[in-house]
């Protein structure tokens, strides 16, 4: 089943001088339970995509078609300060005023499931980056999302973290079955997680290149990484970026 689908999408930014169309003619079909990246230059309209998947931005033209709460992860966690990781992940429920003791059984059994138990009355100054990013993962799980939206969720991250959260967080949502969308900038992080890879370019920003990553969905991301097939995915993603980037 299409859970997300994208047909001759167009989004324009209205600047005091001039329009700018950041994305023009993108067609894009995300179906149940798939993990897809999306890569391409600065600037060339990622997060705008991501915007209007989300509902933040509702100026778009063309066809768009969601089957599922979306939960957005941004680059930075945004988790509140002054709350409690159980609050944090609470949050949903209580913005909306549906706030039930089966909202917290879920929380907790998920920050038990992800190794976050011990951590459920810290604040999130207390936590590593990694479990920050589980707990914001956590969050949006809670507020039922079942598309989950990844903009540079791992960017702010050491090299090292990076690699075991990126482990962690794939797991999750393999586990938990969602339909997930990544944009980042690192072709191997790409790769390591996604069942296909979109190249865009810009200026208009659309999706020229759609490539199938094959391997067994319960391989992790670092064990990909190790595979013989991994650097012949990441030579045809770099060729294809500096492509779209030359031409
Ligand atoms: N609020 C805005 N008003 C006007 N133009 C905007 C606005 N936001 C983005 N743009 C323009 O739209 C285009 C796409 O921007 P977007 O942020 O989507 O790119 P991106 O691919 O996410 O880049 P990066 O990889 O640097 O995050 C750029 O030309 C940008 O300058
Ligand atoms: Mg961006």
């Amino acid at each position: 089943m299409c859970k997300v689908c994208l047909q001759d999408f167009s989004l324009s930014y209205q600047t005091p001088d001039m329009e700018v169309t950041a994305i023009a003619g993108v067609n894009l079909n995300i179906y149940e339970g798939e993990f897809i990246s999306i890569i391409g230059p600065s600037g060339c309209g990622k997060s705008t995509l991501l915007s209007a998947l989300s509902g933040l931005n509702k100026d778009g033209e063309g066809l768009i078609r969601i089957d599922g709460n979306v939960g957005y992860m941004p680059q930075q966690d945004c988790l509140f300060p002054w709350r409690t990781v159980m609050d944090n992940v609470l949050l949903g429920p209580e913005l909306h005023g549906r706030y039930s003791p089966s909202d917290k059984a879920y929380a907790t059994s998920l920050l038990e499931k992800y190794g976050l138990k011990d951590s459920a009355s810290k604040y999130p100054r207390e936590l590593s980056g990694g479990m920050r990013q589980r707990t914001a993962l956590i969050r949006t799980l809670v507020y039922g999302a079942d598309i989950l939206l990844l903009d540079e969720a791992f960017s702010a991250l050491d090299y090292q973290t990076r690699l075991k959260v990126v482990d962690d967080i794939y797991s999750i949502i393999r586990q938990e079955k969602k339909t997930a969308l990544l944009v980042t900038h690192d072709i191997s992080e790409a790769i390591s997680v996604s069942d296909r890879v979109c190249v865009m370019r810009g200026q208009p920003g659309t999706i020229t290149t759609n490539i199938s990553i094959n391997y067994p969905k319960d391989m992790s991301p670092s064990d990909r990484r190790q595979s013989p097939d991994f650097q012949q995915y990441f030579h045809l993603l770099k060729e294809e970026l500096q492509y779209e980037q030359r031409n």
